[in-house]
């Protein structure tokens, strides 16, 4: 039980890796609240928690919205009484090289992947400093660290959230609360095979030359970044402060060929 006693948020936890974190934290003997835009999808995840035995609640509410993340957050408190861990993991994907992207679409990577950690976390940190503790969970993306191709708005919007965890970290260390990030490489989720569907025709060939980047030569899967934001959760990483940590098959640091 890592996670006894401990109330952790986790935000777009109706899918991938957020379900699969929502999932872990439960197991390890947290009090889950479960976020998501898509109230069959969070709900989902919080019957299978409780059917495990675990405790959750699903709070319906849209990241890139002030209020709705202000509401979110005292919601948390009122059926929980704080707020020990925030995993901020709601994202969406952007895809095509910078001219073909519509300033639209661009807008709303933005919205959701850069205000989508800057409201939950406005909103959740009063109630943390107030304690003097916390720990803040980004989720980036190991594109913020390398190129990638026909992927400019996704992989700027990880970046600024790189660049936006070590700032956090700076300013909210004195409050003893700890602020890292997530760096996945492909995990194969619902958000990975939108994508595969949208940019290749045979799934399979596509499926089979992603492999190929990592020195894995396999996909992740979404509990292996749930146990990386296990860690960070838990006291085990109490001197882990405005790190990036990498759950990507050696895509960053290593090269096949
Ligand atoms: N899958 C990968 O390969 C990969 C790699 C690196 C980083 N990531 C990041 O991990 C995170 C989760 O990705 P996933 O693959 O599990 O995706 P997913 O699409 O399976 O799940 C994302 C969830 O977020 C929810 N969501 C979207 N917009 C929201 C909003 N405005 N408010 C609240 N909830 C919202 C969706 O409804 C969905 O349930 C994203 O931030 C993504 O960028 C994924």
């Amino acid at each position: 039980m890592r996670l006894e006693n401990k109330v952790c948020l986790i935000t777009g936890a109706g899918s991938g890796i957020g379900q699969s974190t929502a999932y872990l934290f439960a197991q390890e003997g947290a009090s889950v609240i479960v976020n998501d835009l898509d109230t069959e999808k969070g709900q989902g995840t919080v019957e299978h928690i409780r059917e495990q035995g675990g405790e959750a609640i699903f709070l319906q509410a849209d990241v890139t919205d002030s209020v709705q993340m202000r509401q979110m957050a005292a919601k948390a408190v009122e059926a929980y009484g704080h707020i020990d861990v925030l995993f901020n993991n709601a994202g969406i994907s952007g895809v095509g090289m910078l001219h073909e992207v519509e300033l639209e679409k661009w807008e709303q990577v933005m919205r959701v992947n850069i205000n989508g950690v800057f409201l939950p976390s406005k909103h959740v940190l009063p109630y943390m400093m107030e304690r003097r503790q916390g720990s803040i969970i980004n989720m980036s993306s190991c594109i913020a660290e390398i190129g990638l191709a026909r992927r400019a708005s996704y992989a700027a919007s990880k970046g600024a959230v790189l660049a936006l965890t070590k700032s956090m970290q700076v300013d909210y260390a004195p409050y003893g609360i700890r602020v890292n990030a997530l760096l996945p490489g492909t995990i194969l989720t619902p958000f990975v095979e939108q994508y595969l569907k949208e940019s290749y025709d045979d799934q399979e060939e596509a499926i089979a030359s992603l492999k190929t980047r990592q020195l894995s030569g396999d996909l992740g899967r979404p509990d292996d970044v749930a146990r990386a934001a296990l860690f960070l959760a838990s006291d085990e990483s109490r001197f882990m402060m405005g790190s990036p940590l990498y759950i990507d098959g050696g895509v960053v640091f290593g090269k096949n060929a």
